[in-house]
This record gives structure tokens, C-alpha cells and sequence, in this order.
């Protein structure tokens, strides 16, 4: 069943201009050190970095919390391989405030399913996320993930 939807555009232009000004400090609060690095290993860290955030963006809106009651930018992120493992999709998961929120989203026996896409075509990046609850132990496999703590 379907529990949540979340979409964002975002101004890589934007984004940029907050990077220039506050730097390490933006990054810190948006990126998780995996992400940070991933967006590290593209040509434009800016472009990168704002994908993500609309990514952020997008599962907060699917969590219909925004970033409220608890749920951080930390909290929900994308998960990747080491460079050089499998090219595969990288995970969307959900840890602190995002994951208790997640948690009371679902009923007794189930678990939940995420699933997302990002796209950007500059100045714009966008996001989309879903949210699907499914019984327990039937999470489908590698087209859609299913989410673990992290
Ligand atoms: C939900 C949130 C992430 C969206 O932020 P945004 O990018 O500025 O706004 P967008 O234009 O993309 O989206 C706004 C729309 O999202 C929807 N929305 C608002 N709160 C929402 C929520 N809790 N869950 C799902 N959708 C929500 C509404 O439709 C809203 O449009 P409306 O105000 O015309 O009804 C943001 O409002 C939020 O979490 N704010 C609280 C914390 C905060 O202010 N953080 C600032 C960090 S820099």
C-alpha cells in the first residue's frame, strides 16, 4: 500500500551560493560523510550536493513531516557501495527521528518499501520519493529497497 509521496526542485545556482558562503558548516548539516564523499568524487560538488538535497526534501515531504518533529537531513540519505563494488542503486534509508517517524507510518507485521529518482537539468535538480508498506519478509528485491536501520 501506498503511504507516502514526496517531490522537491531545487536551484543548484542556489545551493551553490550557500556552499560559497558557509562551506563546511552547510555540508555538515545536509550530507552524510558517505554522501559527502560520493559528491566529492563527481566533477560538480555543487550540482551533487544539490541533488541530494532535493532528494532530503523529497522523503521528508513522503514522511509528511518536513523537517520537524525531530527528523533531520542526516536522517534520510542515499547509501552506496564502495567505489568500484557493483554498480547498483544506491539505497534510500532512514535513521534516527526519520526512522521513528517511519516506524509509526506502519502497522504491526509490516515493513516499508522506499523507492526514488533524481534528475537534474541545470539551474534545477529534482527528486522524487515513495513509500509503500508491504507484509514483513515480502520486501521485493532490487528495483525497489527495502529499508534498514543504518
Ligand atoms: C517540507 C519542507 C521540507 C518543504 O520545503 P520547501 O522546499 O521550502 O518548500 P516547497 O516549495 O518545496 O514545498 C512546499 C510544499 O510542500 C508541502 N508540504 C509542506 N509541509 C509538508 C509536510 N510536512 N509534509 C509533506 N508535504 C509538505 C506543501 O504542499 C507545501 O506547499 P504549500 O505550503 O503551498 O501547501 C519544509 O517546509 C520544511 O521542512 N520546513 C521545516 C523546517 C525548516 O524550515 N527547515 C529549514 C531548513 S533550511
Amino acid at each position: 500500500m501506498l503511504i507516502g509521496v514526496g517531490n522537491d526542485i531545487v536551484d543548484i545556482d542556489r545551493i551553490r551560493a550557500v556552499l560559497d558562503r558557509q562551506g563546511d558548516r552547510f555540508i555538515e548539516r545536509i550530507l552524510r560523510p558517505g554522501e559527502r564523499a560520493y559528491c566529492e568524487r563527481r566533477h560538480d560538488f555543487a550540482a551533487a550536493l544539490a541533488r541530494h538535497y532535493a532528494l532530503k526534501e523529497a522523503a521528508v515531504k513522503a514522511l509528511g513531516t518536513g523537517f520537524r518533529y525531530g527528523v533531520g537531513w542526516r536522517d534520510v540519505g542515499l547509501e552506496r557501495l564502495a567505489p568500484g563494488a557493483t554498480r547498483s542503486k544506491p539505497r534510500l534509508t532512514f535513521e534516527g527521528g526519520a526512522l521513528r517517524r517511519v516506524n509509526a507510518m506502519l502497522r504491526e507485521g509490516e515493513a516499508v518499501v522506499a523507492d526514488w529518482s533524481l534528475s537534474d537539468e541545470p539551474p534545477y535538480a529534482t527528486a522524487y520519493v515513495v513509500l509503500f508498506a508491504t507484509d514483513r519478509g515480502t520486501e521485493p528485491g532490487p528495483r525497489a529497497h527495502s529499508v534498514a536501520p543504518s
